[in-house]
């Protein structure tokens, strides 16, 4: 009888050390859309900092380009706003981001690429496109040079000054 119970418990181990391993990461649920820890960040300091003294509305109606950006972040510490460095350049990069203007006539790749959201090569084309062949006129030009990244663009035309 003992050797039976021991026999089981020796085997119900060994089952359990045996156990199929856990799915490869690869194979486990895809973490849920969302955007992504950095600028859950940003948005929070944008929160914490700016949603102080007014609705965040206030700061989300309309577009700024970076320097525009930056003298309203000048004004808003002027009138009292407070944070860490690392807050307001969190602020910032959001702001940028989802609530940035940017003029494709006179911007750098990179600055194109933070505020329309293309890679750094997709916005490469675009400034060697005007290089090449002068300024754009409106967004009809910009959409036909070649090798643009048209739906992307479409996606931030509001975002886009020339
Ligand atoms: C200490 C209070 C305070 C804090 C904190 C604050 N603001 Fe303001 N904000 C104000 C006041 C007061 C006004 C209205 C002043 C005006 O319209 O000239 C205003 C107006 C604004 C406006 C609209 C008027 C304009 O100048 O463009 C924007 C945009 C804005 N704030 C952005 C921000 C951002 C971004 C932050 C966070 C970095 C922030 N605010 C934090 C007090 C604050």
């Amino acid at each position: 009888m003992r050797i039976t119970v021991l026999v089981f418990i020796l085997a119900s181990t060994f089952v359990a050390f045996r156990r199929p391993p856990a799915p490869a990461q690869g194979a486990q649920a895809q973490p849920q859309e969302g955007p992504p820890a950095k600028e859950a960040l940003q948005k929070e300091a944008l929160q914490k900092v700016c949603g102080a003294c007014h609705a965040l509305e206030r700061v989300t109606a309309s577009r700024r380009s970076r320097a525009q950006w930056d003298e309203t972040m000048d004004k808003m510490i002027s009138l009292g706003a407070k944070g860490t460095e690392e807050e307001f350049a969190a602020i910032m990069a959001y702001l940028i981001r989802w609530y940035g203007r940017v003029n494709v006539n006179v911007a750098t790749a990179g600055e194109i690429a933070e505020v329309v959201g293309l890679s750094e090569k997709e916005a490469e084309v675009i400034v060697k496109y005007r290089r090449e062949k002068g300024k754009f006129d409106d967004f009809e030009a910009l959409s036909k040079a070649p090798g643009v990244a048209v739906e992307k663009l479409k996606k931030s035309r509001d975002a886009i000054s020339f």
